[in-house]
This record gives structure tokens, sequence and C-alpha cells, in this order.
């Protein structure tokens, strides 16, 4: 009988690389290898593939996805202006459904029954990794080593060396770091004492915008709610951030350092790099002021809102988010124009907007010559507007409680 086969996701790292016997040695399964680029860095994707054999895969997954995850996920993002407590961009929680799509392909291109994730059982990814697994593929189990098998660092160092496995045990990082094009997460470490600052070794995709080199103006042309040029030249959604990351990195903007409510129930420090990430969304929400009704806007503030919590979640494949998808994308037919913006010092200001489909009227707003607003209208709107608060206070007066009468002080002394 053939033997089951678990699909493994595969960073190239040692607790990965370590997974591939450990799993196999446990289980009694064959392990399949998936290393997915969503815009990390580092090491050539052919040489994870190489490793993966190294250390015993059976078959081994490689997918450049790095335009798949920008297109069809950060896009999303910067068209929701999706912002998890109000300053996290997702960046994470956004890659984990993309490495998961690459997964189940990979668990029926090579009949895998099991998928594994290194995630350890304390952290959000575990539960993205896995609600994304069953909703894409509801027959399929999941498996996490460190978790279910007691993978541990200090294991995975001492396996790595007696099984003379093709990697490095000895290189510590005092972080956890997971990084894509989007941004940057760095966790652990002396950032869990709270009053402690981030020193300058935490930042890689950012420099220091206490000394920012001279300001650097941008231009950025949005198609529906997508930045399609940047000074001139058209870009893809992946070029448009690569471009932003270092333009806005160098400026220093996009640095986030924030305690974050997990979905596990506990609170924990995290810092978050974004520069591209961040100047786009500063461009598309003013570009939005511009071009959005004012009740589409501020509904769609709390559609982002829940939009952001289902993502983080790992709620990327429900049903609920498909719906408000549908939404975000519907706000988006007139998103579309021409930002300039100023990157200087950790800011990103908006300086000029236009736009064939601007909602914004001159000659409705101007005070100058040329006014075509009718200030006659003003005054019956007021009085509509106001009607139920007066009704509501002269009763309060009736009954005693002129909270709107201002309490004078008339006593004179005695
Ligand atoms: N707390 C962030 C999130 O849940 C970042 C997680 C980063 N993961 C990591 N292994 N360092 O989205």
């Amino acid at each position: 009988m053939a033997k089951d086969r678990v699909v493994l996701a595969y960073s190239g790292g040692l607790d990965t690389s370590v997974a591939i016997g450990w799993i196999g040695e446990q289980t009694g399964a064959e392990v399949v290898t998936v290393a997915v680029d969503v815009g990390q860095g580092g090491e050539d994707l052919e040489v994870i593939r190489q490793r993966a054999l190294d250390c015993g895969a059976v078959e081994s997954y490689v997918a450049d996805a790095r335009d798949e995850f920008a297109e069809e996920y950060c896009m999303l993002d910067l068209q929701a202006n999706g912002l998890y407590m109000d300053a996290y961009p997702l960046v994470s929680a956004l890659s984990r459904p993309v490495i998961v799509k690459h997964l189940v392909t990979a668990a029926r291109q090579f009949g895998g029954s099991v998928v594994a994730h290194g995630c350890t059982g304390k952290g959000n990814d575990q539960v993205r990794f896995e609600n994304g697994i069953t909703a894409l593929g509801p027959d399929l189990k999941c498996l996490s080593p460190v978790r279910d098998l007691a993978l541990t660092r200090e294991f995975a160092i001492s396996y790595a060396e007696k099984h003379d496995l093709p990697i490095e045990t000895t290189k510590s990082n005092p972080f956890s770091i997971d990084q894509n094009v989007w941004g940057r997460a760095i966790e652990t470490g002396y950032l869990e004492d709270l009053w402690n600052a981030p020193t300058k070794d935490v930042y890689s995709y950012t420099d220091d915008p206490a000394y920012p080199p001279l300001p650097d103006e941008v231009h950025i042309v949005f198609d529906k709610g997508i930045p399609v040029k940047i000074d001139g030249k058209d870009v893809t959604p992946l070029q448009a951030i690569e471009e932003m990351n270092r333009r806005a990195g160098a400026q220093g903007i996009g640095r986030i350092d924030i305690v974050e409510d997990r979905m596990v129930g506990i609170k924990s420090r995290e810092i978050y790099e974004a520069p591209g990430a961040m100047a786009l969304m500063a461009a598309h929400k003013e570009l939005e002021r511009v071009t959005m009704d004012r009740e589409q806007a501020r509904f769609k503030q709390r559609v982002s809102l829940r939009w952001s919590e289902l993502v983080y979640e790992g709620q990327w494949f429900s049903p609920l988010k498909r719906s408000l998808d549908a939404f975000i994308l519907d706000t988006q037919e007139y998103v579309s124009g021409e930002i300039r913006m100023t990157l200087h010092g950790g800011r990103a200001e908006v300086t000029g907007r236009r736009s064939d489909t601007s909602l914004y009227d001159f000659n409705l707003a101007t005070y100058d010559a040329g006014d075509t607003f009718d200030q006659s209208h003003a005054r019956g709107f007021i009085e509509l507007t106001g009607l139920t608060s007066k009704l509501a206070a002269a009763r309060d007066m009736k009954f005693g409680k002129g909270e709107a009468m201002p309490k004078l002080n008339l006593s004179q002394g005695d």
C-alpha cells in the first residue's frame, strides 16, 4: 500500500527542515514540501527546493507567487484600506491564504491527505493556515509539528546536527520575523518588555526617519483603486509596492510599534514596517475622499474594520469576507485619478489630487466669483436637521431638565 503523504509549508529554515524527517519518523508518512515566494527575499527558490530534497522530502514544490500575492491580496487590502486595530496593514495575515492555496494545490497534485505548517500553538498563523486549508480542502487534515509533535527549537538543533542536515544551526536571531513584499513583522526577544524601545537592528525595510534624505515627490495614478503609474511610468501592483517600499522606506515611512490583540486571547507587542503599503494607503485614502460618495465612504469604513478583523482572524476564504470583498470592489468603481505626495522624514503627505471621476465641484465649493451654491436652501435644511433635538430640548425644559440652558451663576452672595 502506498504511504500517506504530508504536504509541509517549507521556509528553508531550521525548524521546517527538521520537520521533514521528524514528521516522517512520527507518522510514517512521506513528506512533500511547498515553498512559496511572497517577496520575502533571502534565498533563491531553487536552493530551497534542493535543500528540501536533501533533508528527505519526496517531492519539493516551489512557486513564485509574488505577482499573485501583490495583485490578489495586497491590492485588496489597499482598496479596503485594511488596518487591524487601526494600525497594522495585515502583512502576515495576507500572505497565509496565498501560501495555503499553493499547499492545497500541491496536496492535490501529489496526493497528500495532511497539510503541515511550522507555526506554534500560540499565534495567529496556525489559525490562518488551518482555517484556510479546511476552507479550500474540507477533506484535508492539518498538522503542526511544533505544536502537535513537540518539535522545539533545542530539539531541532540537536536533530539537525545528529542527522547532518544541510542547514545552519548556529545562527540565532533574537527576533521572530515574518516578511513579504507588503511589509515586515518583528516580535519576541527584548521587545516583549513593552517599555523597551525598538533598537536600530529591528528594522530593515526602513531607514531612520529622524535623519531623512531630501524630500521625495511622487505622482501616483490609480485606476479603480489600483496604482497603475508612478511618476509617469506604468507599473504592475508588485512593481508599485516595490518602488514605494524603496522610496518611502528611505524616508522612514511606515514604522509601527503596537500592542496587539491576538486571536488566542493574549496581547502581544509587535513591530511592523510597511513603507510601501502605508504610503500607498495614504494616497489611496485621499483619492477616495475626492471620488467617493459620502454615504458610501462612511459605510465603507465600517466594512473595512470588519474586513480587517476577518482577514486577521484567518477568515480569508469565508463567505462573509467574500461578500465584503464584493462591496469593497464595488466602491472602487470611480477611485481613479492622480495623487501627488511628498515623502519626507517618516511622513507621506498628499499635496495634490486630480481625477476625471472626482465629486469635487469647484463651482459649488468656491467662495469666489462663479459660486453656484444656492445658500438660500441652507435655512430650511438646518431647520429640519435640527428639529428632533429642538423638540427634545423643549421637552427637557418642560420637565425641569434644562440641559440646553446654560446654568447661569446668579448667586449674589448673602
Ligand atoms: N502578529 C502578526 C500577525 O499575527 C505577525 C505574525 C508574524 N509571524 C511571525 N512568525 N513572526 O499577523
